[in-house]
């Protein structure tokens, strides 16, 4: 195991994410941690990560001293060195300008570190402050055209600085750096799978959950179904899901999950049917935040009711992620839609301790711990669906008969795009019901209905996307198949819009 200590800098995921792809382990765990649990965390090294604050700040971010005395190498990286150095009695300064970008880095000593690294080497920085002296007992490794220590090095302690991002990949030679840091000081083997990962969890949570009752909510989507099979693994049926059908779910879908995990893993399962009442709280509802607002509460609100039945349980499951911990914890990305469900934890449920088996995997990790455990590709490789299900792309008032012609058109995108086998390209699809409503005409009538849109796009992150370039002749089946096949759709359009400026969902 290796240890990220997080001090907020932006390339925080990136530095885990290599850690993990060198087949290391690691867990990225707050700056401030204390130092009882980080050394109950036994780790064969330490990552400072770098971070938006300077050391000089009167409020700079500090992690405990002691880090630097445990005989553990440690790799500090910008904010981290800068940290390291100044800790340990160096000094920092600020720079005139700021050094942002690509930088010819001359690495002026061997070192274990920089091994079959070329003399000059291009690095990324991005950093105003530099390490003006370092502290005692350090050598200096390498250095820029403007930065004095570009790297430094206290063998004999494990002490390690960079002033560049080995993890981005502007920086060509960065991965071999890392790994020369994880494998020739850190010692570490560079076998951890994915299987190693669900056999240590479950032992981790069978020890922590001892005989004690776990609920978790369930929702289908990959990362609670993922949590709630690997708590199921470690404690059977200690653990109770509770499944709400707020009714916007897709065609089938509640049935699909009820089948998988009641019947296939056996998994103590509560399903509420609340459709009634989720419509019924959205009657007459147009905005989309309202809707997202209402949707969101009452889904707490019944699960909260649910819970009650049950009484008093000790540790509630969440399947929170990496990516969620830095959206939600660190970054101050504005909000554009309230995404309900993250960091929406229920008030009135009677439980101890949250449990996050999933806190340090990203997506795709998690996807083959869910492959790992056997839980079907339908859930496992799906496409994100979001909390608020179809009640944000049915544009305007939500009504059952809406929900029943949405149903049905999605059903039949999703279908003839899987056909088409373009369901792994495409990252996700959906019908929108616009709510925009003009005539056409069928047989010999004339008809004045609805207009539904198709959105497909291709994206990495969700965060940027752009549309996909479905052939024609797809869409036009998918065309013909709605109109033929669905009532009260005359007309359909495709959108072809990037985000940003659009948004992915149309609410
Ligand atoms: P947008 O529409 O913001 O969507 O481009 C980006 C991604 O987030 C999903 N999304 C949501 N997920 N609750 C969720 O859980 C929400 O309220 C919500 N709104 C959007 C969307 O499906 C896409 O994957």
């Amino acid at each position: 195991l290796v240890l990220v200590l997080d001090f907020g800098g932006q390339y925080n995921q990136l530095i885990a994410r290599r850690v993990r792809e060198a087949n290391v382990y690691c867990e990225v765990i707050p700056y401030n941690s204390s130092i009882d649990r980080i050394k109950s965390m036994n780790p064969k090294g330490i990552i400072l990560t770098g971070g938006p604050a300077s050391v000089l700040d009167k409020n700079a971010p500090f992690c405990d001293k002691e880090v630097f005395s445990l005989g553990i190498p440690v790799l500090g990286i910008c904010y981290g060195m800068q940290l390291m150095t100044y800790m340990l009695g160096g000094d920092v300064k600020k720079a005139d300008s700021r050094e942002y970008g690509k930088v010819d880095i001359t690495f002026d000593v061997s070192s274990t570190l920089f091994k079959g690294i070329d003399k000059e080497s291009t690095c990324w920085m991005s950093h105003t402050y530099f390490v003006d002296k370092m502290p005692e007992g350090f050598v200096k490794t390498a250095h820029s055209e403007n930065c004095p220590t570009a790297a430094m090095e206290n063998t004999q302690k494990k002490l390690y600085g960079v002033q560049f991002h080995p993890e981005v990949l502007h920086t060509p030679r960065g991965r071999d750096i890392l790994n020369n840091f994880l494998f020739d000081i850190c010692g570490c083997s560079g076998d951890w799978k994915v299987s190693s990962f669900v056999e240590q969890s479950i032992q981790d949570i069978r020890k922590r959950v001892g005989d004690k009752k776990v609920l978790c909510a369930l929702s289908g989507g990959v990362d609670s179904s993922v949590a709630a099979v690997l708590i199921h693994r470690a404690v059977g049926k200690q653990l109770t899901c509770i499944f709400v059908d707020h009714g916007l779910l897709r065609k089938y879908e509640a049935d699909q999950v009820e089948e998988i995990f009641r019947n296939k893993f056996d998994i103590n399962l509560i399903r509420v049917n609340a459709e009634e009442r989720f419509l019924n709280r959205l009657a007459g509802v147009t905005d989309p935040e309202t809707k997202r607002k209402i949707i969101g509460e009452e889904f707490i609100r019944v699960f909260e009711e649910e819970a009650k039945k049950i009484g008093t349980v000790d540790f509630l499951v969440q399947g929170t992620i990496y990516p969620d911990v830095i959206e939600s914890g660190l970054g101050n990305a504005a909000v554009i839609k309230s995404h309900h469900n993250v960091g929406g934890l229920p008030d009135h449920v009677d439980f101890k301790e949250i449990i996050e088996p999933l806190r340090s995997l990203f997506k795709d990790e998690v996807r083959l711990v869910g492959k790992e455990l056997g839980i079907p590709d339908e859930i496992v490789m799906r496409q994100p669906f979001p909390g608020p299900g179809l009640g944000i792309r049915i544009i305007g008032e939500i009504t059952k008969e809406k929900l029943e012609i949405l149903r049905d058109t999605d059903y039949i995108f999703r279908e003839e795009i899987a056909k088409a086998g373009l369901d792994k390209e495409i990252n996700q699809y959906f019908t929108v019901l616009t709510g925009m409503r003009s005539v056409g005409v069928m047989g010999d009538e004339r008809t004045y209905d609805y207009t539904l849109a198709l959105r497909a796009v291709t994206t990495t992150d969700f965060m940027t996307a752009d549309w996909a370039r479905i052939p024609y002749d797809v869409l036009e089946k998918v065309s013909n198949r709605i109109v033929n096949e669905v009532k009260h759709i005359n007309r359909i359009v495709y959108d072809i819009t990037s985000k940003p400026p659009a948004t992915i969902e149309w609410e």
